[in-house]
């Protein structure tokens, strides 16, 4: 295998302003934050403002995460884009943010797996990266998935918000004496199942109604199968770095309901001090809650230099899949 290792050089996220809390969610479906809280662990989430777009979010947590990891925006060759709501069919939104930041060299393209997004996303850079294909990598995960909920379904609206997060990566060879010890991605495990399709889909499509449709989900069934689905991926990522459960610095999974990332939490042992949360003011972001939950934890000194993150996510396909890093 190569020894070039995707390092994180830094990360950067953005929040639409409009908060909107279960109890102005309850005007308008027929629910309550009782419940909300007591079945997702969600109290709030925000919005996107008309006609603030996906692009808009993922270049704002872009240029956030091109800062904080002292790197201009020249010197990226590859932008990957996680996203289930892009500002059109085509072209790729990442081509958009390309353009937005003033590029015209390199490749951009988006990743389409729903809420593993990201993790898919991490796992196209790091083939890219390890293979020589690119050596600066600005990977997003940015949805507007308010776009497409149908906001008189209460067992789907109260669930997602809006969100973008934002990663930069960078080749490097210092790293790969291969220690366990280096910094980087260790490995990423992608997985999908296509025969769950009806559980969890969007009722639109260009190729079938020609509408963009809304999304539409068996809850319980769900829930099921993510409780199942990422207990074994993260064991499959552990055992491929010959690491154990307390090796785990931070599990930063993605956010979709208070009680999935606990069983998660659970099964590896680990406290909840050492879960990155924020789906009780995110709510379920898609592609973009792992970024963001990852922003706020290096932010605020949670996650340092060295420690072990295991990322994790599941989603509509489905597809799940976890990822190592050593940040
Ligand atoms: N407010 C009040 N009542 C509601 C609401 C609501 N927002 N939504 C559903 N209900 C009612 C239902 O109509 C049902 O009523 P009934 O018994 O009279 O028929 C009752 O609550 C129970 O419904 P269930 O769907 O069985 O409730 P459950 O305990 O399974 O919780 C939930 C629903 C929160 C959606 C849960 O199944 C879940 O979190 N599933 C995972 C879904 C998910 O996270 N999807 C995101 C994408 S995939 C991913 O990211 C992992």
């Amino acid at each position: 295998m190569s020894d070039i290792r995707s390092v994180a050089l830094g990360c950067g996220s953005y929040l639409p302003e409009r908060v909107v809390t279960n109890a102005q969610l309850s005007n308008i479906v027929a629910t309550s934050d009782e419940w909300i809280v007591e079945r997702t662990g969600i109290r709030e989430r925000r919005i996107a403002a008309d006609g603030e777009m996906t692009s808009d979010l993922a270049l704002a947590a872009a240029r956030r995460a091109l800062e904080h990891a002292g790197v201009k925006a020249d010197d990226i060759d590859l932008i990957i884009l996680a996203t289930t709501t892009p500002d059109r069919t085509f072209p790729a939104t990442a081509t958009r943010v390309q353009a937005m930041l003033g590029l015209k060299t390199g490749a951009a393209f988006d990743v389409q797996a729903v809420c593993s997004g990201f993790v898919y996303a991490l796992a196209v850079a790091d083939g890219m990266i390890r293979s020589g294909q690119a050596r600066t990598v600005l990977v997003i995960g940015a949805e507007t998935f308010s776009r497409i909920l149908d906001w008189s379904d209460r067992t789907t609206s109260v669930l997602f918000g809006d969100g973008a997060g934002a990663v930069v990566l960078r080749a490097d060879k210092t790293n790969g004496a291969g220690n366990g010890k280096t910094r980087g991605i260790l490995s990423t495990h992608l997985h999908s199942d296509g025969t769950h399709a009806d559980l969890l889909y969007v009722d639109g499509g260009p190729s079938s109604t020609g509408t963009v449709g809304r999304v539409r989900m068996h809850g319980r069934e769900v829930f099921r199968h993510a409780v199942i689905n990422l207990a074994q991926v993260v064991d499959e990522a552990l055992a491929a770095n010959g690491l154990s459960r307390s090796d785990i610095d931070w599990l930063v999974p993605h956010q979709a309901n208070k009680r999935i990332l606990d069983s998660t939490a659970r099964k590896l042992g680990l406290p909840e001090s050492r879960v990155v949360v924020t789906v009780e003011r995110h709510a379920n972001t898609s592609a973009a809650s792992i970024p963001l939950a990852l922003d706020e934890a290096v932010r605020d000194g949670r996650i340092r230099q060295g420690n072990l993150l295991l990322m994790e996510a599941m989603g509509g396909g489905f597809t799940w899949g976890a990822s190592l890093i050593r940040w």
